[in-house]
């Protein structure tokens, strides 16, 4: 199975010039959905790490289906005034506009060793700004990993330049 296959690009969404990959088809296939899930398990594999954090909105769908496989807890990296309680804040530049995320202070122990996932890495601001509220906490960030790698944006430069290691299963 070629998991491209249920990934289509879709020409100018939500902005004139962005390509846009549609995670919708995947998640209709029940057999795709279970293969990225079992492939994005794989290349976590020689990662060390005690927590998912999962990024809102298409993060929490990869994050919840990987968490349950592999038996770990996931931490919410949620969009501005969602979650209750103090939370850390971190705003990024998106590939179309800006955007803040927030997470909980206190929901990460300090030792946690934290691998974030998303459904795409495109120019990184994304997961920078996750890492970035990671560290805030007081925990270490153990890496990245996505579905899907939009490789000419280089976000995996980005974040290897902060010091994130970022896995990628389709590029
Ligand atoms: C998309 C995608 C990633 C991010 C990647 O999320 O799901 O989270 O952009 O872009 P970057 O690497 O340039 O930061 P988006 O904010 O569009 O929202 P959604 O997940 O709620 O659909
Ligand atoms: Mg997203």
């Amino acid at each position: 199975m070629n998991l491209l296959d249920y990934l289509p690009v879709v020409p100018d969404f939500p902005k004139p010039g962005i390509m846009f990959r549609d995670i919708s088809p995947l998640l209709a296939n029940a057999a795709a959905f279970k293969e990225a899930t079992h492939q994005l398990a794989q290349i976590s594999q020689d990662l060390e790490f005690t927590h998912l954090l999962g990024i809102e909105s298409r993060g929490f769908i990869f994050g919840a289906a990987l968490a349950n496989e592999l038996s770990k807890p996931l931490i919410l990296a949620r969009k501005p005034n969602k979650l209750p309680l103090d939370v850390h804040q971190e705003s990024y530049g998106l590939e179309y506009g800006t955007d803040l995320l927030e997470m909980q202070k206190t929901i990460l122990p300090t030792d946690a060793k934290v691998l974030l996932i998303d459904d795409v890495l495109a120019t990184g601001g994304t997961l920078l700004a996750s890492a970035k509220l990671v560290e805030k906490s007081g925990a270490t960030v153990a890496g990245a990993i996505t579905l899907l790698e939009i490789s000419f944006l280089a976000g995996m430069q980005k974040l290897a330049n902060q010091g994130v290691v970022a896995k990628s299963v389709l590029q």
